[in-house]
């Protein structure tokens, strides 16, 4: 547990508060982030412990959730979860997906329709769903990046491929090798934009990048997720005000 936590007595409170977090979020969005706690133990699962997946699942633990971090291959994953310690575990997908409240999904975006087909229903269930993933033309070919973008976006997308999900796009283009050195920065902290179409999702993804050291910014729907890649006036390190000056721009 680090100092930056704020304990509330189960999960079920820190839902309870997130979703209270929503009334006044549809008043004052940016006041009701400032009241939104941050907190409470959390089960979180990572689908991909790679390089983002593990960086990120690595800053739940070390807020105090229990973090299990999966992979297709589990056992590649248990030098990372002894490293962090008791309240990390390496699982499978399927056991990832079970143990989540909030379900992180950090993979290549090629990979989200196969595990939205194999996990719709279980993912639809849960309070968050945060999509990290990026549709990458280098990685994923251009053809493949097209049909994303003809529909919509990543964000827009994302809802198409896991239906019924409470997805919020958010961490999406700041680097893996970075987050660790920005979380809790001196001075003005560093924005993470988010989008997303629920609010109690969003109040609870809010709270949980407060809880990690950024600064959360609601840049609109699920639509506006699509500015959220790398190699966009959004992508990269930005602060708060500057995201807010950014995203004004865009449509
Ligand atoms: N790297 C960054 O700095 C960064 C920053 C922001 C966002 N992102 C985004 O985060 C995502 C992951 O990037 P990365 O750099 O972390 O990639 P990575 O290091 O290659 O890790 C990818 C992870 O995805 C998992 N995975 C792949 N296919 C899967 C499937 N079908 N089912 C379940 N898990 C699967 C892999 O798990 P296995 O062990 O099973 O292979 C692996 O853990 C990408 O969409 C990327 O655009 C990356």
């Amino acid at each position: 547990m680090t100092k930056h936590r704020n304990v509330y007595r189960d999960r079920r409170d820190f839902l309870r508060l997130a979703g209270s977090g929503l009334a006044l979020a549809a008043l004052a969005p940016s006041m009701a982030a400032a009241q939104t706690p941050a907190g409470g133990p959390l089960k979180i699962a990572m689908i991909g412990s790679g390089r983002e997946g593990s960086a990120l699942g690595t800053l739940f633990v070390k807020a105090g959730h229990p973090v299990m971090f999966s992979s297709r291959n589990p056992e590649r994953l248990k030098d990372l979860a002894a490293g962090l310690g008791p309240l990390a575990q390496a699982g499978t997908v399927e056991q990832a997906v079970a143990f989540g409240d909030i379900v992180a999904l950090v993979v290549p975006y090629t990979a989200i329709e196969e595990i939205g087909k194999a996990h719709a229903s279980a993912l639809a269930a849960k309070v968050l769903v945060l999509d990290v993933s990026n549709p990458i033309p280098r990685r994923d070919g251009e053809d493949f990046v097209k049909r994303v973008n003809d529909q919509g976006g990543a964000g827009v997308m994302t809802a198409k491929l896991v239906p019924g999900a409470h997805i919020v796009r958010g961490f999406n283009a700041i680097g893996s090798g970075q987050l660790a050195g920005l979380a809790h920065r001196a001075g003005d902290p560093v924005g993470v934009p988010i989008a997303g179409d629920d609010a109690k999702a969003i109040a609870t993804a809010e709270a949980l990048i407060r809880e990690i050291g950024f600064e959360p910014v609601l840049v609109g729907g699920l639509a506006m997720g699509k500015h959220l890649v790398p190699g966009t006036p959004l992508g990269g390190v930005h602060t708060p005000a500057e995201i807010r000056k950014i995203a004004g721009t865009l449509r």
